[in-house]
């Protein structure tokens, strides 16, 4: 069979390694792709993964027999929908189902009906009305634009005036567009962060294994929100009690409040949550793999992805055997010095021969004209290993980062640390 995936990150590089391993694939194909991947399947540079007509005239075309569709964008414009539509199988949730990403107070207002424990909000369409209830807000205060803003939508205040200046950016002055028509303010928690994929047929939720991301861009959570520094699995943070509540009060209460809803919720349900002294709570759902969990999560699974992947579309998980192998994965990501702000790009990279317990995983990198990969992003790639304890997969990862090579390369230095003292803790 010839499948396809949807995108050109770190994320599809993972997706697409894990997938080359099914002895059912024919031909694989990305679109885009990115030209680090281009050892592993056959890039289609020319499609962009929001060129819906495009990919459908390419599933046609190519006889493709299954799609995984991976970014949030392409899923939001209803990538699924067109191509279940001409009878191509895809993972990855509909248009309608991916809105518990794409409106976060479609995410909200669902919680809310549902009984699912989040932060307490309020959604506001007009800004004076936000300015004067954001005065009765305790500080910080956390505003969060309601559709997609790259991962940029969401302010923790520390001051009113932080708070109001935020609120007047995305309402008044459209900084995220329409994305910021609507605003949700929310209570700001606290406690450790556990990102759980999770894949799911509409009835059935089997989690994957745990994470832990570091979204900061510096050492010790310092400077701006990135995409993602760094990643460990599994978490924890996140034991086996922490997951028994979670299933019982989040990831079953929320396959079914989709059901009910009429949008049942098929691919990979990702649970942004914060273990707050009061219990798990939701921050954020993303109807999608995450960026750079997937790169820690994937090396770990035992099972068969593509027919996992199948399952959740054909409503057969519950029958479905989805096996994880045992010890820790860790994901360094290089960055563009600057990254995310102002970076340079261009620069050559130099790639080391891999080991069995190491993957590199190409997000930000093109091939120039004469063949040579070359950087061409604010997150580069991810150098992964995975070990049986979670210190030697911090230590090989970083000895894997520091064996690749390009110019204004930067990586945080203390990817997996919280995690390694709460192990210890523990
Ligand atoms: P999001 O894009 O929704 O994942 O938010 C980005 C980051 O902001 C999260 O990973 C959290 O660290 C933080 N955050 C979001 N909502 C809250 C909240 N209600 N309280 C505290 N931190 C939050
Ligand atoms: N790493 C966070 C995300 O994929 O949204």
């Amino acid at each position: 069979m010839n499948v396809m995936v949807i995108g050109g990150g770190g994320r599809e590089h993972a997706i697409v390694r894990k997938l080359k391993e099914s002895p059912r694939i024919d031909t694989l194909y990305v679109l885009p792709g990115n030209g680090g991947m281009d050892g592993d399947a056959v890039c289609v540079p020319e499609i962009g993964a929001k060129d819906i007509p495009a990919i459908v005239d390419f599933a046609k075309s190519h006889a493709i027999g299954y799609a995984v569709v991976a970014p949030d964008d392409p899923l939001a414009l209803g990538a699924v929908d067109a191509l279940s539509a001409i009878g191509v199988p895809c993972f990855g949730p509909n248009a309608a189902a991916a809105r518990i990403e794409s409106s976060k107070v479609f995410a909200k207002d669902l919680m809310k009906k549902y009984g699912i424990p989040t932060a307490a909000y309020e959604v506001f369409t007009d800004l004076e009305a936000a300015l004067s209830y954001v005065e009765t807000c305790p500080l910080p205060t956390v505003i969060k634009a309601d559709g997609l803003a790259l991962g940029k939508g969401v302010i923790i205040a520390e001051t009113l005036e932080e708070a109001k200046e935020a609120l007047r950016s995305m309402m008044a002055d459209k900084v995220f567009g329409d994305s910021g028509s609507r605003v949700v303010i929310e209570e700001f928690l606290t406690g450790p962060e556990v990102s759980v994929l999770s894949f799911t047929d509409g009835e059935t939720v089997v989690p994957m294994v745990s994470s832990m991301d570091h979204k900061r861009a510096l050492d010790h959570d310092q400077g701006l929100n990135t995409g993602g520094m760094g990643t460990v699995a599994p978490n924890p943070y996140y034991t086996a009690e922490v997951a028994q509540v979670c299933m019982d009060t989040i990831f079953l209460p929320t396959i079914r409040a989709m059901k009910a809803e009429g949008k049942p919720f098929k691919g990979c349900l990702y649970f942004g949550l914060m273990l707050t002294p009061k219990g798990p709570k939701v921050i954020e759902y993303n109807c999608r793999f995450g960026d750079p969990e997937t790169q820690v999560v994937l090396p770990l699974l035992e099972s068969d992805l593509l027919t996992v992947m199948e399952a959740t579309t054909n409503g057969t998980l519950a029958e479905t055997p989805v096996k994880w192998k045992a010890g820790h994965a860790c994901c360094v990501v290089l960055a563009s010095k600057g990254y995310p702000s102002h970076y340079d790009k261009g620069f050559p990279i130099t790639l080391p021969e891999t080991g069995e317990n190491e993957e590199i995983y190409i997000a930000g990198a093109k091939r120039a004209e004469d063949g040579a990969l070359v950087t061409n992003g604010g997150r580069v790639l991810g150098a992964v290993a995975t070990a049986d304890t979670l210190a030697q997969a911090i230590d090989a990862a970083y000895a894997l980062a520091h064996r690749i090579h390009f110019d204004n390369a930067y990586c945080r230095a203390d990817i997996g640390q919280r995690a390694l003292k709460a192990m210890e803790e523990r």
